[in-house]
């Protein structure tokens, strides 16, 4: 056994295959018209609750959007929100109006992630950081993100909207908090790259300039031995 390497190991495909799911998961904006398979989106759910949570609290709450309606109401205050973002990127708005940020209207599947209400009741893990409940739920998005992949479906995370407003529509209680919109679906191939960098509005930054060692700003230059 090599330096790394341990009897709890999966094998050398199943390794493959996570590090492809990880490597290859897309924020999918162009999905193909055509539903999910009920049992599907059962198991990419499924996925969701098996993500780690501080205290084990388990915050996530989703809503699956089937009315027509409220898509379009959802999709409404989504392009209201765009408009504002706009506005408020200043010299960058026109940039920023040509991307595609959400695909609510042709995807497949519309889900909403919420945290739940009565969650100053969960203080183990929350005293001095209590937006692990919302890194929670992001651990859950993930699971459920790379299991779409995994599946061959896109998944697109919008965050563009008033979060009071979606409540409302979703007659949730207080307390409780959308996070984010999902649009899942089929889609006609996966981005190579982000969508984000292939547009030009940004790109991915050198990893050895992100970690460090022992203080703030210090390379990690062992790690990275081949960057200085
Ligand atoms: C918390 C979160 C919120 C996001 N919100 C949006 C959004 O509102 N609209 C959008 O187009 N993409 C959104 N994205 C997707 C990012 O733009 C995308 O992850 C990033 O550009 C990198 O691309 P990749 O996910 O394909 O690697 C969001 C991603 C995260 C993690």
């Amino acid at each position: 056994m090599s330096a790394g390497d341990t009897p709890h190991r999966f094998s050398d495909s199943e390794i493959a295959a996570v590090y492809r799911a990880i490597r290859e998961r897309r924020d999918m904006r162009h999905f193909r018209p055509g539903p999910i398979a009920p049992e599907t989106l059962m198991r990419l759910l499924d996925a969701a609750h098996l993500a780690p949570s501080v205290g084990f609290m388990q915050p996530w709450r989703f809503v699956r959007v089937t009315d027509t309606g409220l898509r379009a109401a959802i999709q409404a205050l989504v392009e209201d929100e765009r408009q504002r973002t706009a506005r408020a990127l200043g010299e960058r708005e026109a940039e920023f109006l040509r991307l595609k940020v959400e695909g609510i209207r042709e995807c497949g599947e519309l889900l909403v992630v919420a945290l739940m209400d009565g969650r100053e009741r969960h203080v183990f893990g929350r005293r001095t950081l209590p937006e692990m409940d919302l890194a929670s739920a992001a651990c859950a998005i993930q699971n459920l993100w790379l299991a779409a992949r995994a599946e061959g479906l896109g998944l697109g995370w919008v965050s563009l909207f008033d979060p009071e407003a979606l409540a409302r529509l979703l007659v949730m209680p207080a307390g409780s908090k959308p996070v984010a919109i999902l649009c899942l679906g089929q889609v006609e191939a996966f981005y190579p790259r982000p969508m984000l960098e292939q547009e030009r509005w940004a790109s991915r930054q050198a990893l050895g300039g992100l970690v460090f060692e022992n203080r703030w700003n210090n390379a990690a230059s062992t790690l990275f031995a081949d960057d200085t």
